[in-house]
């Protein structure tokens, strides 16, 4: 016998947040979206005052601060937690591109950099939440990563191995929580999307990745924010240490 089942599906109504990089784009609007949902968030990005223009805009919390400093974590945990509770949600987004370059012509200090922000400050941030999670038995974390991570870009080195170790971070987290509460943790990989980071790469680099996604576009931000909210509720339970492709076709793997 099958259960009817009732709604709201997907609700996260009580729920509190914790999104990095969300002072704009891709952050920006699974901000709004778990916000629209009924989370409290607490917007986490290096720009003060992005991060209080999306807090107010989704009744959130400004957080400032960069993910790859430690005690800028904490403080933003603890008053995150003063104000919301403690983090249920957290969505590890903030990123940067880096060099555009082969890999010869790689700085090693920018090497160093890319890989601080997106793979340190994936790993510092869940490292700052899981004992917690734990502790209360449920957590959703969903970390960004992208197709770079899966293909490897001629151009775009660093990112792609930091994405790469996301991916990886993930999995390797997921087992060690499996079977202790309802702690899950997945990946994200898009594909290009409409963002800031769009313009900020050279057009052909734009060109040749919107030539390999059969849907031919780039994908939305809100499009992945739908992904996320689906794999911040409690009804994504029985996935973890995935890695879900967003990317218009373009992924086969
Ligand atoms: N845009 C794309 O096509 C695309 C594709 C695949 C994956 N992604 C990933 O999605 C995520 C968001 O991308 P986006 O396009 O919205 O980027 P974006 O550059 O528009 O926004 C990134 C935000 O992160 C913040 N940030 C940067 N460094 C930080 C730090 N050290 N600490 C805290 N905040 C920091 C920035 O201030 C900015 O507000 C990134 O992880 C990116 O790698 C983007």
């Amino acid at each position: 016998m099958v259960e009817q089942p009732r709604g709201p599906f997907f609700s996260l109504d009580g729920k509190v947040a914790l999104v990095t990089g969300a002072g704009r784009g891709l952050g920006e609007a699974i901000a709004y979206r778990l916000a629209a949902s009924g989370t409290k968030v607490g917007v986490f990005d290096l720009d003060g005052e992005k991060a209080a223009d999306v807090a107010r805009n989704c009744s959130g919390i400004a957080l400032q601060g960069s993910v790859t400093n430690e005690e800028d974590i904490e403080r933003a945990l603890r008053y995150l937690q003063e104000q919301f509770g403690p983090p249920h949600i957290v969505v590890n987004n903030a990123g940067i591109l880096g060099q555009v370059a082969p890999c010869w012509e790689v700085d090693a200090a920018e090497m160093r950099h890319v890989l601080d922000v997106n793979l340190m400050g994936t790993f510092l941030v869940c490292r700052a939440v899981l004992p917690g999670m734990l502790a209360r038995q449920y957590g959703r974390i969903v970390n960004i990563a992208s197709i770079a991570g899966k293909e490897g870009n001629s151009q775009l080195v660093p990112y792609s191995v930091s994405k790469a170790a996301v991916i990886a971070l993930t999995k390797s987290i997921a087992k060690s929580v499996a079977g202790q509460g309802d702690v899950t943790i997945n990946s994200i990989s898009p594909a290009l999307l409409e963002t800031p980071m769009l313009e900020e790469m050279p057009a052909e680099t734009a060109q040749s990745m919107l030539d390999k996604a059969p849907l031919g576009r780039a994908g939305t931000i809100e499009e992945v924010a739908a992904l996320v909210h689906y794999l911040a509720s409690n009804e994504s339970s029985y996935t973890t240490g995935q890695c879900f492709d967003i990317s218009g076709g373009r992924a086969s793997y």
